[in-house]
């Protein structure tokens, strides 16, 4: 791995599994970690073995079919859940336990009723007894956008002298600015003692919708590892989602950052895992929504017949999407007619196109959305077809 290639943990099947209203079963699981491996993701979050029987099962169903990435499975810092953990991921060729504990006061108050010192205790302790059973332990520090960044620095000293392989800082309520969330990660770069033994991971909830952008700080300032979902789908608002921060880092290559993610796969996925979960992504939803290549004004539907990058900044196909639909709409301009009906067959000249276009105008006010059937239906009943 080089020093610029970013980790992305797929956290789909755990985080991600947490929106209300979706259930799914093992196979359904098995079906999504398969393709999470061909798609390139370096971890798979595969679930949180001591949660239920089912999400055992599904971690260790899991763990016998994924061949190149990570699996990994969540715990509290409890021995059982780390044990039970371990016991699920025996069969992975990589397998990785994550653990951890909330650090911000108010989970050292109102959750734990601890103190600071304690919780530090706690986290060691965790850490180690992980450690003996998997080499790879990645250590959270639940709600860490909202923990002091002195004493979050001296927390993850203390899982480094524990054996954590990867330091988890989410921003569990989603509440962090990106310049605040990129300062916290770089404050831990600069002031956490024996950094260099472990990678900084960024794991952003999007309650004020900062998810990828926070996340991008995160890389930006040191963090080497992304924590997201396809679709961006999890509690709340959800999580960062995987394609636009793959994206973006595509995209801005003088970044310098990459991934090893197979974006032509993106697409595919997106819908594999909408359709699996019963839940439907938006149509402006970047990357992956049904509207992100479609251009309905006449102005933009003009200049991308001319030059698709006039108002496209990704090719669709790089994502897994066949080309740019020029949607036809009372908005629609000649070109995108033109352009339509040769698709279809017509090569219309400029006295044609008047003609046929002022048929198409009264047929669109109509009918807000002008399919192909419509297309040979207006051309034939226009005046150039008389
Ligand atoms: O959002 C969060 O803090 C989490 C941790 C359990 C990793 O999902
Ligand atoms: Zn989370």
């Amino acid at each position: 791995m080089s020093n610029n290639n970013i980790q992305i943990f797929d956290t789909t099947l755990r985080d991600g599994e947490q929106v209300p209203g979706c259930k799914l079963n093992s196979e359904q699981k098995v079906v999504i970690a398969e393709q999470l491996d061909q798609l390139g993701v370096d971890v798979i979050e595969a679930g949180f073995p001591v949660s239920s029987p089912g999400d055992f099962i599904s971690v260790e169903a899991i763990s016998k079919i994924v061949k190149n990435a990570t699996v990994c499975g969540l715990t509290r810092a409890v021995e059982n859940d780390i044990k039970v953990a371990a016991e699920s991921l025996k069969y992975a060729k990589k397998p990785r336990i994550h653990t951890g504990i909330g650090t911000s006061d108010s989970h050292i108050l109102h959750k734990f009723k601890s103190n600071r010192a304690a919780i530090i205790k706690r986290a060691f302790e965790a850490v180690k007894y992980a450690k003996s059973f998997v080499e790879d332990v990645e250590f959270y520090a639940e709600d860490a956008g909202r923990t002091d960044n002195e004493y979050l620095a001296r927390v993850c000293e203390a899982a480094i002298k524990a054996g954590a392989t990867v330091l988890n800082i989410p921003d569990t309520t989603g509440y962090c600015l990106p310049s605040e969330y990129g300062a916290k990660i770089k404050y831990l770069k600069e002031n956490v003692k024996g950094i260099e033994k472990a990678i900084l991971s960024c794991h952003c909830h999007n309650d004020l919708g900062l998810a990828t952008a926070n996340s991008i700080e995160g890389v930006i300032n040191g963090a080497r590892q992304i924590e997201c979902t396809i679709n961006g789908i999890g509690e709340r608002a959800g999580n960062t989602a995987l394609e636009e921060v793959v994206m973006v880092l595509k995209q801005h290559p003088y970044l310098n950052l990459d991934t090893n993610i197979n974006t032509s796969m993106l697409f595919g996925m997106s819908q594999l895992v909408s359709d699996s979960m019963g839940i439907y992504t938006q149509p402006n939803k970047a990357i992956v929504g049904a509207n992100a290549f479609a251009h309905s004004s006449g102005i933009h539907q003009d200049g991308v017949i001319k030059n698709r990058a006039t108002y496209e900044i990704i090719d669709p196909r790089d994502v897994g999407v066949t080309e740019s639909a020029i949607v036809l709409t009372a908005r629609s301009g000649r070109a995108a007619l033109a352009y339509r009906a040769k698709n279809v067959g017509y090569e219309l000249t400029k006295l044609q196109l008047d003609d046929v276009y002022a048929n198409f105008l009264s047929f669109a006010d109509r009918k807000k959305e002008i399919n192909d059937n419509d297309i040979h239906q207006i051309i034939e009943t226009s005046n150039v077809y008389q």
